[in-house]
């Protein structure tokens, strides 16, 4: 009998490993998933806590506990799906993004985390090995915040960024309370098991599609996060008062449509630099009454700023009040923040780890910055945390037209089993 290689043979196990990778299931289930809300020109409509978000979770727990995984849920409606490993009480390794989507979101953005999660778990059942920590596997509750505002809340209330009372209250725009939608949706899976917020984590790895074009353009299915931009959101009214159209006289008008114009084009001369990195939108205006013949006696719109730099960012959003103020005439204004992050980079040890992985399966990698927010931004508050890109069609996101190839998604799930393996080994932390 040969000696055991001590070089090649780690190798050639880890590449045992990722083989174990389906890249069939993990595409079948995102497709599955994808006609769950599905709307017009392949995209999909499954707002946080919805009835299709309730649909996809009760997919994800019927297939999970299907394969004798356990599922638990945590008070703000965090699903986890739980493969045990060999040392009791040892913090597990998290893993996953989340199921809800924009109202004409793609089939990949988040979901893509969560399927790819849980076809770790998968892969490892498969492979019939057991890790030393317990790997599981979370879709995080309201991640993109375009129904119940901010982005976010799941994590944020998992990672204590904020409390779980502050987010019961918010309203979707037909007037549905968070915590009314909450109920309904925890009311849904009544057969998970109940999990307190912030139990201890030995590490956070996150999957996502790029949403953006770099690993396209320079033809590398891996892209290892470095960190992700900072950003506020604003929520601005003008109120100024209602007239007739026709009889009202130009001059003596507080007309709050023509002020919040203004205003964003005041923001427009400011919100930008020299390399194009700010990152400025006004993405919702509202108006009421809203109809033809009167003036508009309110509007309320949104600002989504982000940046790199802390200090730009802190900069630009101290102008957004003196700017809409000085630009509303005789309307009133009011500016409120739903949401303030600040920018965040990644563990050096877990960046490592997914080198490593995308290196040992010959995948070439590069470093890159995200452009959008993650839950990993609020992970990384708690335990070590890294995020892996895959190539997406045209940088296509926040779009029905979102579109990802299964062997890219299959080689991030391949990197992302071999980072999640090596993370939980006791010995590594
Ligand atoms: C997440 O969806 C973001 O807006 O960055
Ligand atoms: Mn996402
Ligand atoms: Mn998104």
């Amino acid at each position: 009998m040969s000696k055991a290689d001590p070089i090649l043979e780690p190798l050639q196990s880890m590449a045992n490993l990722a083989e174990r990778v389906s890249q069939e299931r993990l595409w079948g289930r995102l497709m599955e998933m994808a006609r769950i809300g599905a709307i017009p020109g392949n995209g999909v409509n499954r707002q946080a806590l919805s009835d299709e978000d309730i649909a996809a979770r009760r997919l994800l727990t019927d297939w999970a506990q299907d394969r004798g995984f356990g599922v638990l849920v945590d008070g703000i409606g965090n699903l986890f799906l739980r493969r045990a490993g060999r040392v009791p009480n040892a913090p597990p390794i998290l893993t996953g993004s989340h199921l809800d989507s924009q109202p004409r979101g793609g089939r990949f953005d988040g979901v893509y985390g969560v399927l790819a999660g849980l076809e770790a778990l998968e892969a490892l059942e498969d492979a019939g090995m057991t890790t030393d920590r317990s790997i599981v596997t979370v879709a995080w509750t309201n991640e993109e915040g375009g129904r119940f505002a901010p982005g976010a809340m799941g994590s944020m209330v998992f990672s204590g960024a904020r409390q779980l009372e502050d987010c019961l209250e918010v309203r979707d725009a037909e007037g549905v309370r968070f915590g009314d939608a909450l109920s309904d949706t925890l009311a849904a899976t009544p057969d998970v098991e109940a999990v307190d917020f912030n139990f201890p984590l030995a590490g956070y790895v996150e999957a996502h599609i790029e949403q953006g074009p770099v690993l396209e353009a320079e033809e590398v299915p891996i892209g290892i996060v470095t960190g992700i931009q900072g950003l506020r959101w604003f929520e601005v009214e003008v109120l100024g008062e209602t007239a007739h159209a026709g009889a009202a006289p130009l001059r003596g008008r507080r007309d709050a449509l023509q002020a919040a114009l203004a205003a964003i084009q005041s923001l427009n001369e400011v919100m930008h630099d020299e390399l194009d990195t700010v990152r400025f939108t006004v993405g919702r205006f509202e108006v009421s009454p809203n109809t033809p013949n009167s003036v508009a006696g309110q509007v309320v719109f949104t600002i989504d700023l982000r940046h790199p730099d802390a200090v730009v960012l802190e900069r630009l959003s101290e102008a957004v009040r003196p700017i809409c103020e000085a630009a509303a005439g005789g309307c009133q204004v009011q500016v409120r923040e739903t949401f303030n992050r600040l920018p965040c980079v990644f563990d050096q040890g877990v960046r490592g780890l997914i080198a490593e992985s995308a290196q040992s399966l010959t995948l070439p990698a590069i470093p890159l910055p995200s452009g959008a927010f993650h839950d990993a931004l609020f992970l990384n508050d708690i335990c070590p945390t890294g995020m892996i890109f895959v190539p997406c069609e045209k940088g296509i996101s926040h779009n029905p037209a979102e579109n990802a190839k299964p062997e890219d998604l299959a080689a991030g799930a391949r990197v992302l089993l071999l980072t999640l393996a090596k993370m939980a080994a006791e010995s590594t932390r």
